[in-house]
């Protein structure tokens, strides 16, 4: 393979796609690819920062807000980290992105589905990720991982997690090539296993 990958992780708070993440990090560099991990929001420089005001600041955001700093961050992201590390053809494994957005600002606070299209297109300068997994979770699964501490996208309650959820699986539904769901209530090996189906599928 000698072309960049772009995947990201997807899913609602708690649903392990970190865990997989670096289960298929350490997989991709035992078999000699080079791998980058990064994140949204907050890969780092400007983005730690926006990351630290989306989940900690605990004055009023309103939810449009809210929908920029997400894009803001992402268009650093994609201009400063994620294109030159394709261009460098680095496997680029991305906990959170466009879809983020898409389940959180839109399906969760309500905001404009196809608004929040055009501004991720813009956000992204256009570029979409070769390969998306959901992981998917019922909420009483989610809550218990996350635990008591929690921090302000999670303290936002169970219907707004019902929300998220679904709209992930509206997402896969609309763009069944390159977002898969994957059942993450099984052991972590067993999803495991459907991550590396799905990237051995990608990468033949
Ligand atoms: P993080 O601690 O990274 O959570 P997780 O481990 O679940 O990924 O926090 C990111 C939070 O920000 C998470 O609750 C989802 C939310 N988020 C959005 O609401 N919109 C977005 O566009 C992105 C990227 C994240």
């Amino acid at each position: 393979m000698n072309k960049g990958l772009f995947i990201t992780f997807e899913g609602a708070d708690g649903c392990g796609k970190t865990t997989q993440l670096n289960l298929l990090k350490e997989y991709l560099i035992n078999k000699n690819f080079d791998v980058l991990v990064t994140r949204e929001p907050g890969a780092r420089g400007l983005g730690e920062k926006l990351r630290d005001i989306l989940l900690n600041y605990d004055g009023e955001v309103s939810n449009r807000c809210e929908s920029f700093l997400f894009l803001a961050d992402r268009a650093q992201h994609i201009d400063t980290i994620v294109k030159p590390a394709l261009k460098r053809g680095q496997i680029i494994l991305c906990d959170r992105h466009t879809d983020s957005t898409v389940a959180y600002q839109g399906y969760g606070r309500g905001i404009d589905i196809e608004q929040i299209n055009k501004l991720n297109h813009i956000a992204t300068d256009g570029l979409k990720p070769d390969l998306t997994l959901v992981f998917d979770i019922d909420i009483d699964t989610s809550m218990s991982r996350v635990g008591a501490e929690k921090d302000r996208m999670e303290s936002a309650g169970n219907d707004f997690f019902n929300r998220v959820r679904n709209g992930y699986l509206e997402i896969a539904k609309n763009e069944p090539q390159r977002v898969k769901v994957i059942d993450a209530t099984k052991p972590i090996d067993k999803v495991f296993e459907s991550v590396l189906k799905e990237f051995n599928i990608l990468a033949q």
